[in-house]
């Protein structure tokens, strides 16, 4: 097999390959969950709370039901099953029944089917509802004192999930030897995904029984699961066929108008189709959690870190979705890459009657990482030190345990170093001013991301399976569970197929997720793909390839350990001329009654979290008049250990700095009394393509993990999480003051300019 020019031993892997599904997409020809239609489909619309608690006290939906043209009006009474779901704890209702109470803005009580989408919407208003309207639980600190009014009646106290607990050493001994503390207590917003397409889907109810459901999802087989839970239908009947979506970004890992499909296609009879409004997804789709972080970090006037204590709040909302992971996710960020002797950490979660909170790219990592790397920075300006080199000098040892090692494998080698050397070699000058009253200033913050690794320490997500099957030409088809939002996984296993098979990327095709077609492989999640995914099929191309070399020794009259396989073909490696294309041998096999499949199933059996080591350095300008800032040059460095696919990881990179700086300077859904102050796209502000950085370096540190495919580690969440720490630096070397609350709006700075005594 040729080797790539670069000296690379892959034909494929390492190469930028183009999105497989980049042409349908440009072209418009992709069509995504918003845009799947069946003939004599209806429309469905939900009822949904307009209070964040309220006791529901009588549903009548009957005037709805006598409407012309209404098929279909669901409540819980339709509800078979346990009408709970959810992906930490199932709390979270189908369908609120009387008697229960709603407890966050949106949660439904009703579904409606009709024959149009204005009918539909005309007969939600025919739906009479009874409420008892209750006080709203909104203060998470308060909301988590003993004896404090409840969001759920029947739990304990509104602690969400178990909280976490992390020590080593002792803090006391480290704080009472150490010469500068640093302490500070920082806040985050909560951050809606805003993808460009909201949920949507198609129900279909099967003859004989049972439904499919055309709606996009990040886990199609939980989702099969939690729809046959809460509607009582048995799993087999519940087929689950994402689309591809318009993004996801965490906001699709839980159930959406999945369970809803069910039920109304079920009832009518029919298809229906349903399509959130980008409103009902702000209400209704889990955000990233608001958090309260207190951080201490004690040093020696050397700039030895001593101590770290931390404490984490998270706002969960109504209901757990993924809060309880993301808090454990966010206290592993808290240790950062450091090697620190005394660490206490501790952290909640806290039910509340604000908006469902959960999984946003990054898992609770930008909330940790903001608190921790902004004490690092004020560390570095407080000992008078280089903020990289205060980063090195403390930067975890290979062979060091850390607090949160037992989450864990720290088993290869430590590159932090190579990526803030790197991101100092690439740093170039800082910018000058553009005008008076404009000042630049220049930050940079580290993290140590974590992605699964197929092995359950945090999301139970044991086991990854992929099958590819040869067909009588020689292509071939690789399947396995797994969802496309824009992320790339058919591009990567195509890759990964064609590079063991010697085949053409456009030789391979992918199916993904269809519950009844593919073999489990866990969630597209956790920047988990590259990595698990990859393994997957690469063992099951090897199975494959085991198979092809069996059946092409009775052709080419050589042991299977003589061949080769390449450019479509299998040839005995020492008679390259001796040789059977891939499709004969395909079709020789079918004749035979071999068939030519390969199975992999990756599953680590000592597996842990993997993590890696990244960067990020941002350049902005801020006017001292209004406090606007203006992200100008940034860099992001990541330790990928290999990219397999540079282009697509540039731009997950770039797309991960983008939402970074969305969370750092713009974004914030505010709530008063449960009640969303950005309740649309209207009032939430998002970044634009004028708001983002000028220019983005992106590099990547090779380091070859040997677990990795290829020596990959996961990557597509890591560049959000160094933004907002190194934007509030850079801001601070502009202006000389610290904005501890994000995002950082023009009012945020110029009001820390006054409290300064800097305004004019
Ligand atoms: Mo991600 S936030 O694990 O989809």
């Amino acid at each position: 097999m040729a080797m790539a020019s670069d000296g690379s031993p892959y034909r494929v892997i390492g190469q930028t390959v183009p999105d497989v599904r980049g042409p349908a997409k440009t072209t418009g020809q992709e069509r995504y969950n918003i845009d799947v239609t069946f003939p004599g489909m209806l429309h469905g619309k939900t009822l949904r709370s307009p209070y964040p608690h309220a006791r529901v006290l009588r549903i009548d939906p009957s005037e709805a039901e006598r409407m012309p043209g209404v098929i279909a009006v669901v409540t819980a009474k339709d509800v078979a099953g346990t009408n709970r779901f959810g992906d930490y704890a199932a709390d979270q209702p189908v369908l609120v029944a009387e008697g229960e109470t709603a407890k966050m803005v949106g949660d439904p009580l009703a579904l409606v089917a009709a024959e149009s989408e204005a009918l539909a919407e005309a007969a939600l208003e025919r739906i009479q509802v009874e409420y008892e309207v209750l006080p709203p639980i909104v203060d998470p600190e308060a909301a988590i004192q003993p004896g404090a009014p409840r969001v759920h009646e029947d739990r304990g106290s509104n602690i969400c999930g178990d909280p976490v607990v992390l020590d080593r050493g002792d803090v006391e001994r480290g704080f009472a030897e150490s010469d500068v503390i640093v302490e500070g207590t920082y806040r985050t917003p909560r951050q809606e995904h805003a993808y460009m397409e909201p949920a949507a889907g198609v129900g279909v109810p099967e003859p004989g029984g049972g439904v499919t459901l055309y709606a996009g999802t990040q886990a199609p087989m939980q989702a099969r699961t939690s729809v046959s839970r809460a509607l009582g239908i048995p799993e087999h009947r519940v087929r689950v066929v994402p689309v591809p979506m318009g993004g996801a970004f965490g906001g699709k890992i839980d159930v959406s108008v999945h369970p809803h499909l069910a039920l109304l296609a079920l009832k009518s009879g029919r298809p229906v189709r349903m399509a959130w409004r980008s409103e009902e997804s702000f209400q209704a789709s889990p955000k990233r959690n608001p958090a309260r972080i207190r951080v201490k970090l004690g040093a020696r006037r050397d700039g030895t870190f001593v101590a770290c204590e931390a404490d984490v709040l998270l706002n969960g909302g109504a209901y757990a979705s993924s809060s309880p992971p993301v808090l454990k996710v966010a206290c592993c960020y808290l240790g950062g890459p450091y090697d620190i002797p005394n660490v206490r950490i501790r952290g909640v979660a806290a039910y509340t009657n604000d908006p469902i909170a959960g999984a946003f790219r990054g898992f609770g990592g930008p909330q940790a990482a903001f608190a921790l790397e902004t004490t690092v920075n004020k560390m570095a300006t407080a000992l008078g030190t280089d903020p990289i080199a205060l980063r090195l000098k403390n930067a975890l040892v290979q062979g060091r345990s850390t607090p949160i090692s037992p989450m864990l494998h720290l088993d290869h080698p430590v590159t932090l170093p190579q990526v803030l050397t790197r991101i100092r070699e690439l740093a170039g000058p800082k910018p000058e001013p553009s005008g008076p009253r404009k000042k630049v200033g220049r930050g940079v913050a580290c993290t140590m991301p974590i992605f699964d690794t197929s092995s359950g320490a945090i999301y139970l997500l044991k086991g990854t399976g992929a099958n590819i099957e040869l067909l009588p030409d020689g292509t071939a088809v690789v399947r396995c569970e797994s969802a496309e939002f824009g992320e790339g996984a058919s591009t990567l296993l195509a890759q990964v197929v064609a590079e063991e098979l010697g085949l053409e990327v456009k030789d391979v095709t992918c199916v993904l997720g269809d519950t009844s077609a593919v073999p489990k492989s866990g969630r597209a999640v956790a920047s988990r793909q590259a990595f698990c995914l990859g393994n997957a099929a690469m063992l099951a191309a090897h199975n494959l390839r085991t198979k092809v070399f069996e059946a092409a020794a009775d052709e080419l009259e050589a042991p299977p350990e003589a061949l080769g396989l390449a450019e479509g073909h299998v040839f005995v490696r020492e008679r390259p001329d001796r040789r059977i294309s891939l499709g004969k041998l395909s079709w020789a096999c079918r004749l035979k009654g071999i068939e030519l499949r390969g199975d992999g199933w990756f599953s680590q059996p000592h597996g842990k979290l993997g993590h890696t080591f990244s960067a990020g350095l941002m350049d902005l300008e801020v006017d001292e008049e209004t406090g606007k800032v203006r992200p100008l040059r940034s860099v992001v460095v990541l330790d990928v250990g290999r990219a397999l696919n540079p282009g697509a990881l540039r731009g997950q990179l770039i797309g991960g700095e983008a939402q970074g700086l969305g969370f750092a300077l713009l974004e914030d859904m505010p709530t008063e009394g449960g009640q969303i102050l950005t309740p649309s796209l209207m009032e939430y502000l998002l970044p634009t393509a004028s708001d983002v950085t000028d220019e983005t370096i992106v590099s990547f540190v090779e380091e070859p993990y040997p677990a990795g495919p290829y020596g990959a580690k996961g990557a597509s969440e890591h560049s959000v999480k160094d933004v907002a720490p190194a934007l509030v630096a850079a801001l601070h070397d502009a202006l000389g003051v610290w904005i501890d609350e994000i995002p950082a709006t023009p009012e945020k700075v110029w009001r820390a300019l006054g409290a300064a005594g800097r305004t004019a």
